[in-house]
């Protein structure tokens, strides 16, 4: 454990990794947060589930290495940071099949109309990516505070026809507030949640 780098940089950034690479216990189910922010969500998932790994996805330099410093602080093993752009990591990099649950939390709304491309569950290496990288019964769950944002992403989630639309009652299972999230809620906005299964 002593060696351990919670900071996970790709050998090769132009082929797909194997679950190898990113964790060495790699027969455990891997969960990935994008734009895991300042990484509250995930040490917190890592802590109560020793038994799965946690890959967080973050495009800032500052959040990464304050999200890398939590992991070394807490002694956890099975989550690691990665500095890169999230479409791209799900379009390209995340090992084919091998991903069990993905999570987008309160990602960036982009409101202004000439910014709606910037939108990630817009992005079409996004949605391919997803279908690529979940393992046949995997999960994408998402979170936003944005309620046209949240009209997108169902609307465009419930008509793909790989992915059914779960339940997702309060409290069915250990799923921790994020930094944002709880800002959110403190200044009495509401959240929006929905999850999606890959159709076997
Ligand atoms: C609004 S914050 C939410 C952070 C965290 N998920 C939470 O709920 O507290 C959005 C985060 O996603 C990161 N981000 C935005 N777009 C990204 C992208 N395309 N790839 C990787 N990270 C991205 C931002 O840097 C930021 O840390």
């Amino acid at each position: 454990m002593g060696d351990f780098e919670p900071r996970f940089t790709p050998t090769d950034y132009f082929r797909e990794l194997t679950p190898g690479e990113l964790f060495q216990a790699s027969d455990r189910p891997l969960e990935v947060d994008l734009g895991c922010g300042d990484g509250t969500f995930l040490v917190e998932m890592a802590r109560h589930y020793p038994e799965r790994c946690f890959l967080g996805v973050e495009r800032l330099e500052g959040r990464v290495d304050k999200v890398a410093r939590k992991i070394k602080r807490s002694g956890l093993t099975n989550a690691r940071v990665l500095r890169l752009e999230s479409s791209y990591t799900v379009g390209w990099l995340l090992p084919a099949a091998g991903v069990s649950r993905l999570h987008l939390l309160c990602p960036d709304p982009w409101p202004k109309k000439k910014h709606h491309r910037r939108r990630l569950v817009a992005d079409l290496e996004f949605q391919g990516g997803l279908e690529r990288c979940l393992t046949p019964d995997g999960e994408f769950l998402h979170k936003t505070d944005n309620p046209e944002y949240f009209e997108v992403a169902t609307g465009l989630f419930d008509q793909l026809p790989a992915f059914q639309r779960l339940d997702w009652p309060e409290d069915s299972f250990f799923y921790p507030r994020t930094d944002f999230e709880k800002q959110w809620l403190a200044a009495g906005r509401t959240i929006h949640r929905a999850r999606w299964q890959l159709k076997k």
